[in-house]
């Protein structure tokens, strides 16, 4: 499995020591949560910011956009460092272009959608797609509860890529641990972010160990 840890739950008033933990850590990527107080009901940080994490951290950035009009945004979330740039589908007019723009800058493009949102969306850009991000809880908030309507939807993600031949990942976002990270790794899916299950452990670096381990 491939984890990649939210910054969402790290120590904000000293993130230095997170950041050498998961640069040491077996973590593929830093899950970074951008939001706009728009799109969701919270602000968490932004561009600057991610710049300086970018220059500590070797791992590479996995940023989650939860923002209206993420299409404005692309060459400033490029200049950042980012590797994967995640839009959510709710939140582009135009998602095809969008994606196109993301792979222009150089970027892997990735689609989130919300709990209410159906997988079936996603049938006419599938093909075009690096990876597709199930939010497991509202965005917005790191520590819900996972929804548990999210193994459907990875179930019927992972029929979708098949039956399209596409090459997406399929990454889960929102109360994973071990119990519902195994759950996932059964339905089909290749990335978990975790924040809270991660920055809250008593080890989390052996904690990132524990879920890179789930097959
Ligand atoms: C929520 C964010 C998540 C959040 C997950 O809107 O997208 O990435 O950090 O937090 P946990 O793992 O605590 O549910
Ligand atoms: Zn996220």
């Amino acid at each position: 499995m491939k984890v990649s840890p939210s910054l969402l739950s790290a120590n904000f008033a000293n993130m230095l020591p997170d950041l050498e933990m998961i640069n040491r850590s077996e973590s593929d990527y830093l899950h970074m949560d951008i939001m706009d107080g728009v799109f969701v009901p919270n602000i968490s940080f932004g561009f600057p910011v991610m710049k300086s994490v970018s220059k500590i951290c070797n791992k590479p950035l996995d940023v989650h956009l939860m923002i209206v009009e993420p299409q404005k945004w692309i060459s400033q979330v490029r200049d950042c460092g980012a590797e994967i740039m995640n839009v959510h589908q709710e939140a582009c007019l135009h998602l095809h272009s969008c994606v196109q723009q993301i792979h222009s800058a150089g970027m892997k493009a990735g689609v989130t959608l919300c709990p209410a949102t159906p997988v079936s969306t996603l049938e006419d850009i599938i093909a075009d797609v690096d990876l597709v991000l199930l939010m497991s809880v509202n965005p917005g908030f790191g520590g819900q509860p996972f929804i548990r309507h999210t193994l459907k939807k990875t179930r019927e993600l992972r029929s979708l890529i098949e039956q399209t031949g596409s090459k997406a990942e399929i990454e889960i976002d929102g109360g994973v641990n071990l119990q519902t990270g195994q759950e996932l790794a059964d339905a089909g899916a290749d990335i978990l972010v975790a924040g809270s299950f991660v920055f809250g452990a008593k080890n989390p670096e052996e904690t990132i160990s524990e879920l890179k381990k789930l097959k």
